[in-house]
């Protein structure tokens, strides 16, 4: 893979021809979705597009929206129709829906917003310049606006994910799409239908495109994947006579990732996201204790507590099985942090299910928990077959009892920090002077220090600890 050939600054490429068309794309939802934009300009960029910063100075507005609850679509629709009035001033403009709501609603879209001119998927974005081109081709053969629309929905596409000859524009904190997509099926979850069975990227492909984003500035990775564990699952089972990688039946794991990208010169960091328990293996468990450039940090959403519950999202575990894979993270990373999804007001949830979560949480002492109150959503097995009969006034209540929870667990947790020295890598600062610091287990901390350690491991001693973060002194 060779070196970029267009220079970028901070997400524009203001060097190139000044009369090329201008794109500028509006991101929702996950980091999925911000590495999916940055890929989407980046191909842009490499058929003489410029990028632009601003939505009201573009030739091609794009949308790369998200489809887990339902008002994430409700605030993309809500966008897309302030912008029909621009529309009818300016015809030539192009305006696309890509992703996750993209995939789901198809056609309906055109519908629902007659001025939307592309409706792209989640595994198309790769061909967004071509198609760009062949709307603007329609349209100049006299083809009328809503003739000339173009649709990509289909989840079979290999995406092309070659950087060569695209700038590389993630900054020092970069992030890597190690797979996509979830052969699972909870039964709350649009994300099967949306991104499609687990699809996850050779190794080799993987190195190299870290390397070209490291060459580039980019410190940290975090590697991204729906289930992120479940890596490799997809590729192929070794021949005899070829190495044996980490996985099932010596196919490659996400532990050969980590120890594949913890060689590389230049990066500081590796972190994940998302876990799964079904996928947690010994070997993933030894692989972060052993690449020391890995946080020592997991994320692994329980989304419940009660195994009632549990059993009818379909997790494919229970809190036991659960609490096992635990063991074999916590067995070989003693000092491991947590991270944890969960949802309230799932059907049929009730008090006591509600206080299973409560204690589950400060039970496993989870540093970071992201609370959702459960979203019907179309398409999924609860959506369509469960009856949402959790009052909207108990789902609210139960979110901020839970945040509470959260709240008080992570601050035990957090204090348990101070006096300790912790290796942490200087990100940035923040809005009162200070600067912001991750540790090696990804807990945020701030302190006063010189600008110039942005980008360098510090050691430092947290001194005070709040529920969401960790004040240090420099040692
Ligand atoms: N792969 C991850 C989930 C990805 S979706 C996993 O295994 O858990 C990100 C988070 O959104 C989920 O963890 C869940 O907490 C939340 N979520 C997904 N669907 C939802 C829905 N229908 N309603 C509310 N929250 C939802
Ligand atoms: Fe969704 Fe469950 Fe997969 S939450 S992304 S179906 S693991």
């Amino acid at each position: 893979m060779s070196l970029p050939r267009v220079q970028s600054r901070s997400g524009t490429n203001a060097d190139v021809d000044a009369t090329a068309p201008k794109v500028h794309v509006v991101t929702f939802g996950c980091q999925m979705n911000k590495y999916d934009s940055l890929l989407v300009e980046g191909r842009f960029q490499r058929h003489g597009y410029r990028i632009v910063g601003e939505a009201d100075e573009a030739d091609v507005l794009l949308f790369n929206t998200c489809s887990v609850r339902d008002h994430a679509e409700e605030r993309v629709f809500s966008w897309i129709g302030e912008l029909k009035r621009r529309k009818e001033t300016r015809p030539e403009l192009v305006i696309g829906v890509l992703g996750c709501m993209a995939q789901r609603v198809g056609e309906e879209i055109f519908r629902r917003a007659g001025h939307v001119d592309l409706v792209v998927g989640t595994r198309a974005f790769h061909n967004l310049p071509d198609m760009v081109a062949e709307l603007r081709q329609r349209r100049a053969n006299g083809l009328a606006p809503k003739k000339a629309r173009v649709i990509a929905l289909s989840l079979g596409e290999q995406p092309d994910d070659d950087r060569e000859g695209e700038p590389y524009t993630g900054g020092r904190l970069g992030y890597l799409a190690v797979m996509r997509g979830c052969d699972l099926n909870c039964t709350f979850c649009v994300v099967p239908k949306t991104r499609g069975r687990v699809l996850s990227r050779p190794l080799d492909e993987l190195e190299a495109e870290a390397r070209w984003m490291v060459a580039q500035g980019a410190q940290v990775i975090t590697l991204l994947g729906q289930t992120i564990n479940s890596y490799g699952e997809d590729l192929a089972a070794p021949g005899p006579n070829e190495p044996k990688h980490l996985g099932r039946q010596g196919r490659p794991s996400l532990a050969d990732v980590l120890y594949r990208l913890q060689q590389l010169d230049g990066l500081v960091r590796i972190r994940m996201i998302t876990g799964h328990a079904a996928y947690v293996t010994p070997a993933l468990a030894r692989a972060i204790a052993e690449c020391p450039k890995v946080d020592r940090f997991f994320p692994l959403p329980v989304q419940s507590g009660s195994d009632r519950i549990l059993r009818a999202m379909k997790r494919g575990y229970t809190t036991e099985l659960y609490r096992d894979r635990l063991s074999l993270l916590r067995d070989a990373v003693p000092d491991i942090e947590l991270g944890t999804d969960w949802i309230v007001g799932f059907p049929g949830e009730t008090d006591e299910d509600f206080e299973a979560s409560e204690r589950w949480l400060a039970e496993q002492a989870y540093v970071q928990n992201y609370v959702f109150k459960y979203s019907p959503r179309p398409d999924t097995h609860a959506g369509e077959a469960l009856v949402d009969d959790v009052p909207e006034a108990t789902k609210t209540e139960r979110n901020q009892r839970l945040l509470r929870t959260a709240e008080r667990t992570q601050l035990l947790r957090l204090q348990g920090w101070i006096g300790k020295r912790v290796q942490a890598f200087v990100e940035g600062k923040n809005e009162r002077g200070l600067l912001v610091a991750r540790s090696f287990h990804n807990l945020p901390i701030s302190f006063a220090g010189e600008d110039a350690s942005i980008g360098t491991v510090l050691e430092l001693e947290p001194t005070d600890a709040t529920s969401f973060g960790l004040f240090a002194k420099r040692v």
